[in-house]
């Protein structure tokens, strides 16, 4: 049925997903970072449609992509004062690449999009099949990452197919994702930025970008809120309220099954038999043999290659007839920051 819907990049498929955008269908295309959920984001039904399909929250704002921060120019307001056209600056000089700014929206966003907030989150992305689609439509593609609401994000077009095969028109296959990790989100600050979700770009590089780096709270799941917004909200009955930093939500990206870290698991809880292992580096042979199922993301431990395959890991543990994922740690720096941010969530 729907693998039908998985097409290599081709420049005639490339075209062809174009097409289907201008359309106002959705589409699942390849980013380095995560596979999204693509729609016209200047065609309100389209990028509705977005929110159908994943069953979100309306009130979840979702990204911009463009092909560069000068066509970015006209979604966003940041010239005055200053000290923010010179944060712009700065982040721009991340792009492309997985590193997303929210900063104050100009009048031409469409409601839906920024779920009615007075800002916007934008991103170039350096996938090279994304830049060709980017080229070839002539608007910003609106993505979220493209699974079901508060599952995995997915890292290949087979995830896609899994998770939303018969809500999208077609997947566009862009091979395995290189971050294997969602974007670093970031609001500007004149005294530096805020993080409001670690990603592909560590918090080290943005301390050289910009100075000073603000950890942002995470929020609980009924948290408030900076702005009333306007738009309905199928689920909700009271007016609608943006999210604050909606990227933070405790529980975010989780398997069906329960998620533990290692130093968190108690053997005498669940028999090793019955836990599929996630390590970071490979286990000795005898060890690995005692768990259930057993999967190492790195020969050496790497952790952008631990980054890039842990959430087929997690999918791949989720599927087993085990009762319980257990998986490694790492220290919260460079990119550990964001692989420690998922896992928690996902253990949440
Ligand atoms: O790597 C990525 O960022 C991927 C690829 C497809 O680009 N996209 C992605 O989108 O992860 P999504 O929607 O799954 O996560 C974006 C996060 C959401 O948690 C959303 O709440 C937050 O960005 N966000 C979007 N607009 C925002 C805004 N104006 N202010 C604060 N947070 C915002
Ligand atoms: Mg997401």
């Amino acid at each position: 049925m729907s693998s039908s819907k998985i097409k290599a990049a081709s420049n005639a498929s490339i075209a062809e997903a174009a097409r289907l955008l201008a359309d106002g269908q959705l589409v699942g295309v390849p980013t380095e970072t995560v596979y999204g959920l693509a729609a016209d984001a200047t065609n309100p039904v389209a990028v509705r449609k977005i929110f159908q399909a994943k069953g979100r929250p309306a009130n979840n704002p979702l990204i911009i992509h463009v092909d560069s921060p000068e066509s970015a120019r006209r979604w966003v307001h940041v010239d005055h004062p200053r000290w923010l056209a010179d944060q712009w600056q700065r982040a721009a000089a991340f792009w492309p690449g997985p590193l997303t700014v929210v900063v104050p929206r100009s009048a031409d966003v469409v409601d839906e999009v920024t779920a009615g907030a007075p800002t916007v989150a934008v991103r170039v992305p350096s996938h090279p099949v994304m830049r060709s689609l980017l080229a070839a439509c002539e608007f910003p593609i609106a993505a979220p990452s493209a699974n079901p609401s508060n599952y995995v994000s997915p890292t290949c077009a087979e995830h896609v197919r899994q998770g939303l095969g018969d809500e999208v028109a077609m997947i566009l296959d862009g091979g395995e994702c290189e971050c294997g990790l969602e974007s670093t989100i970031i609001r500007l600050q004149r005294d530096g930025v805020e993080l409001l979700r670690p990603g592909g770009i560590s918090v080290e590089q943005l301390q050289d970008a910009f100075g000073s780096v603000k950890l942002a709270q995470r929020a609980g799941k009924d948290d408030t809120v900076e702005s009333k917004v306007g738009n309905n909200a199928p689920e909700r009955s009271g007016p609608l309220e943006a999210m604050p930093a909606p990227g933070m939500l405790a529980k975010h990206y989780s398997p069906a099954k329960p998620l533990r870290v290692v130093a968190a698991w108690q053997a005498e809880e669940v028999d090793p038999s019955r836990v599929a292992r996630i390590v970071f580096a490979p286990l000795p042979d005898c060890e690995a043999a005692r768990f259930g199922w057993y999967r190492s993301l790195s020969r050496t431990g790497d952790l952008n290659e631990v980054a890039q395959h842990l959430f087929t890991a997690i999918r791949q543990a989720d599927a087993t007839e085990c009762s319980l994922i257990v998986i490694d740690q790492c220290d919260r720096s460079g990119i550990g920051r964001a692989i420690m941010d998922r896992i928690d969530r996902a253990s949440a």
